[in-house]
């Protein structure tokens, strides 16, 4: 049987839960082992476009359906929303938070995660986060995620990119409101609202920073 985890392809032989594949025949360890009854929402992956408590599957229920074990960086808030998702929960509340960001100020300590302030904005919540040794910036289509979930460096990324393909310049009147509207249409987006248009401008200002090899 194959499946096909963060984009490559692995055989398997038997069928297990898809945890203990991930984690002992893979070796994707940022794949972690909770209560291991589908409870604490700690073994969660993205598996065919929905979230999956991995301990609660076996392997083979995946079978031709792309696996993602890490997002790759993300806003606090998107981690906390994903959890509260994972866990059964509704929203985010104060007490759900609060622990959030002390987990996550842990995972930091313990070198398991790495931080950027790419909003400059006080407060852990609008850190961006990834876990340690993991590329700085993933390019990919926007997904499951809102626009406020996709981090200010991704788009800065975009819009790079669009500029160095030629595809727009930023001399154009009224720049930068074409690239911005190319930026919402490569994921899926229309609708440019002020707080849309307050995270492209951030992103166009972040793009001195994009790192190689971008
Ligand atoms: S290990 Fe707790 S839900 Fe899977």
């Amino acid at each position: 049987m194959k499946i096909s985890v963060n984009g490559q392809d692995y055989s398997i032989a038997g069928d297990k839960p898809l945890l203990s594949v991930l984690r002992d025949e893979i070796g994707m360890l940022s794949v972690k082992e909770g209560c291991d009854d589908a409870t604490c929402g700690t073994c969660v992956v993205i598996a065919g476009g929905k979230l999956v408590k991995s301990c609660s599957r076996n392997a083979s229920t995946f079978e031709n359906q792309e696996i993602i074990t890490a997002e790759g960086p993300m806003p606090c808030h998107r981690v906390y929303r994903l959890y509260a998702r994972a866990a059964g929960l509704s929203r985010v509340g104060k007490d759900i938070q609060s622990a959030l960001n002390k987990a996550v100020a842990y995972g930091l300590r313990q070198q398991e995660f790495q931080q950027v302030d790419e909003w400059n904005r006080a407060g852990q919540i609008d850190k961006v986060v990834r876990i340690r040794g993991t590329p700085p910036v993933r390019l990919r289509e926007r997904g499951l995620r809102d626009f406020d979930e996709v981090p200010p460096m991704e788009l800065a990324v975009l819009i790079q990119s669009l500029l160095d393909r030629g595809d727009h310049t930023l001399d154009e009147p009224l720049a930068p409101e074409p690239i911005f509207r190319t930026v919402l249409a490569a994921y899926g987006s229309q609708r440019l609202t002020l707080k849309v248009r307050q995270s492209l401008e951030r992103a166009n200002v972040l793009r001195e920073a994009v790192p190689a090899p971008f």
